[in-house]
Parts: C-alpha cells; sequence; structure tokens
C-alpha cells in the first residue's frame, strides 16, 4: 500500500495509508474520517495546534493514555509525541481507522464500539473521547449519556470534543439554559456552566477550552482547582498545524 505523508505543528511525521476513496457523495455524518483528513486540511491543521496546546503543561509526562474515537491518528500522534505515554490505546469503530491507528508505532489499536468501550471503566490516566458530534445535549441523554462513565475511574485527565457551536448560541439557548440551570449568552458562558455542571456530577472541572474555527472545541478536565482558560484558533494560519509532504 502506498502511503502520504504531513508533518503536524512543524514537528511530527504522519503517514496515512494512502487508499483514498471518494466520499463527496456521501452525507457527512456518514464521511469515514481518512476522507476528512485528505479534504479538510485547514480544519485539521487548527485541530492539531488546538490539540497542542491543550495538553502542552503534560509535556513529557510519561502517563498511560486511551483515546475511544480516533480516528485516522493525526490526535494520537501528538498525545504520543508531547505525553510520550507509557501505555497508549486508541480505538475506532470505523474498520478503515482501525487499520490506520495499527499502522501507528507504539500504540495498541483497537476495532470498537467507544460508547460500549467507555463503560469497561479501564483505569488509564488520560481518557480521550474526539466525539464526532457533541453538546451539553447529547451527553446527558441517550448513548452519550456514557460520558459520565469516563470519570467512574478517575483519570488524572479527560479530554473530549463539543462541536456545539457549529450552531449560534440562539438556536439551542434554552435547552442549554434547562440543563446548565443559568442563562446563556455566548459558548464562553457555555463551557464555564458546564464546567459547574460537571464539577457538581463528577468532581472534576473544566481547566483549558481550545475554540476551533466556527465548530469544535476541545476541553481539557481535572479534578485539580482549575480556573478556565479559553483559547482561539482560527483556520487563517492553515498550513501550520497540518502541512502534506
Ligand atoms: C472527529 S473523528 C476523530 C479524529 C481523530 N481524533 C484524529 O485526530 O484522527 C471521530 C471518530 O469517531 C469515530 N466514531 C463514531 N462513532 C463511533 C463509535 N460508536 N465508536 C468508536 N468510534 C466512533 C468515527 O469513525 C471518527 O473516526
Amino acid at each position: 500500500m502506498t502511503t502520504k505523508q504531513a508533518i503536524i505543528c512543524n514537528k511530527w511525521n504522519y503517514r496515512l495509508n494512502n487508499n483514498y476513496k471518494d466520499e463527496s457523495h456521501k452525507e457527512n455524518s456518514k464521511r469515514s474520517y481518512l476522507y476528512f483528513v485528505q479534504e479538510k486540511q485547514e480544519l485539521v491543521s487548527s485541530k492539531c495546534l488546538a490539540t497542542e496546546w491543550l495538553i502542552e503543561d503534560l509535556a513529557n509526562s510519561y502517563l498511560t493514555i486511551r483515546e475511544y474515537f480516533a480516528g485516522a491518528g493525526v490526535s494520537t500522534i501528538i498525545f504520543k509525541n508531547v505525553i510520550k505515554p507509557t501505555e497508549h490505546v486508541a480505538g475506532d469503530l470505523d474498520y478503515e481507522c482501525f487499520n490506520q491507528l495499527s499502522s501507528i508505532e507504539g500504540i495498541k489499536s483497537l476495532h470498537e464500539d467507544g460508547h460500549k468501550s467507555i463503560l469497561k471503566n479501564e483505569k488509564f490516566d488520560i481518557k480521550v473521547c474526539d466525539f464526532p458530534k457533541s453538546s451539553i445535549i447529547q451527553i446527558t441523554r441517550g448513548l452519550w449519556s456514557n460520558f459520565l462513565a469516563l470519570f467512574m475511574s478517575k483519570p488524572k485527565y479527560v479530554i473530549w470534543t463539543d462541536t456545539s457551536r457549529t450552531y449560534p448560541i440562539s438556536i439551542h439557548k434554552e435547552k442549554y439554559e434547562k440543563i446548565l440551570q443559568q442563562e446563556i449568552n455566548s459558548y464562553e458562558e457555555y463551557f464555564e456552566a458546564m464546567s459547574i455542571w460537571l464539577k457538581i456530577n463528577t468532581g472534576y472541572s473544566i481547566s483549558k477550552v481550545a475554540y476551533r474555527g466556527k465548530n469544535a472545541n476541545y476541553i481539557l478536565a481535572s479534578a485539580d482547582k482549575n480556573i478556565l482558560q479559553h483559547k482561539y484558533f482560527t483556520l487563517e494560519d492553515k498550513y501550520e498545524g497540518f502541512v502534506w509532504k
């Protein structure tokens, strides 16, 4: 199989199994993340810069890490190089993503349903859920509510993705306010309120939120005393975080 190579954050090599399939005819939610990585370079680039910032304080911590929605392994490469984990397990439901994860040296890959695996209550220092779609609405109901199980094994850090910002705050404002029990007029207020909600429900709070473009947010939470930091990553520096060689 041929491979395509990229460089992440000007530092780390990434190799993608190059079995490109045109999925432009499929709905967004049905497309493999491997297709996304090849078609949305500016979003992947900004995600890489955001992820590096999110975990920079954990550099060389040698903590163990478990990723449940690890996709094409782009974040996996960042976690591996920044944290230098002593154990690193990453899984995905998509078979081609699983194959891609299997090609990354030094990690154990799994073909799994992340929602079910979360319930296994595994012992890891860091648990990561790069959910394809999530907000306080999804994580408080239905399948996504397994989210709260992430905290049961008392990991040092939990990292997850929230995509509520895909919509203007006004669209789901009332639902957010009902769940979070306070007035919400901006996404900064939404994450501050989510941190309080999380503290009440799990004892953890949010230390960092990285805002990527206009849709995804990457969140870091721990059981420490946290003062929430917000940082914005635009799509303008599009070639700094992820560059094809
Ligand atoms: C945003 S992508 C992850 C990207 C990844 N962090 C990376 O950097 O390459 C979300 C992933 O969740 C996967 N996924 C969706 N539902 C899943 C499930 N129930 N169990 C495991 N993975 C799932 C998708 O296949 C997709 O690869």
